[in-house]
């Protein structure tokens, strides 16, 4: 008979609930350390000396995802967030993200981005995105179905807003990696 404790079932499910597919090996390096991870993925995607200004929106106010994203050799980081904090060597615009502020950057980076993930995605259009979906489960106006409404699965309903803007992109785990095609 099968093990039926639900802490080794949800163990056993993780890599494939949390976009790994069946790479438990890349799964555990980001359980280990998720933002070093990320801006790792990222790097290889968007090498740092081709996108020298990056925009981490949504940092939080630790600052997690951006001291990262300088430890893997982006030079100019700038974090934009409400409840952003100053932090050594990096800008801060303590104020929400607007589409329009994108176009001063090379890249755009979204670690769990809360509020602003519709707006980087729509973004997306015209600047290189780096967006890991939120667990707190948006809630799509596409996904109203005969009157109710469903909060999609994080990367269930950030695949269906990437189509609804008509965001090419590309999947690294679970992050998602868009490269407009005209700049
Ligand atoms: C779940 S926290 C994520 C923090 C950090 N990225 C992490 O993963 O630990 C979401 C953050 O999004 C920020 N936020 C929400 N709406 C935003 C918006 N429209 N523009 C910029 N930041 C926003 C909040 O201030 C909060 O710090």
């Amino acid at each position: 008979m099968g093990c039926l404790d639900p802490n080794v079932l949800l163990k056993r499910g993780a890599p494939y609930s949390f976009g790994f597919g069946t790479d438990a090996k890349e799964f555990r390096k980001y359980q280990r350390s998720p933002f070093r991870w990320f801006a790792e993925a990222i790097a290889k995607q968007f090498p740092p000396e081709q996108h020298r200004r990056v925009a981490d929106v949504a940092g939080g106010p630790w600052g997690h995802s951006a001291r990262a994203l300088k430890a893997v050799g982006y030079r100019v980081v700038v974090m934009i967030d409400p409840s952003g904090r100053r932090l050594p060597g990096m800008s801060l615009r303590k104020r929400k993200f607007r589409v329009h502020d994108a176009l001063e950057f090379d890249l755009l980076v979204g670690f769990r981005p809360c509020g602003a993930s519709q707006k980087l995605i729509r973004a997306a259009k015209q600047v290189p995105l780096a967006f890991l979906p939120c667990g707190c489960g948006w809630v799509w106006p596409s996904i109203v179905s005969r009157g109710k409404k469903y909060a999609a699965a994080p990367m269930s309903g950030a695949t269906k807003f990437f189509h609804i803007c008509g965001v090419p992109f590309t999947r690294v785990g679970p992050v998602f990696m868009s490269r407009p095609a005209l700049r």
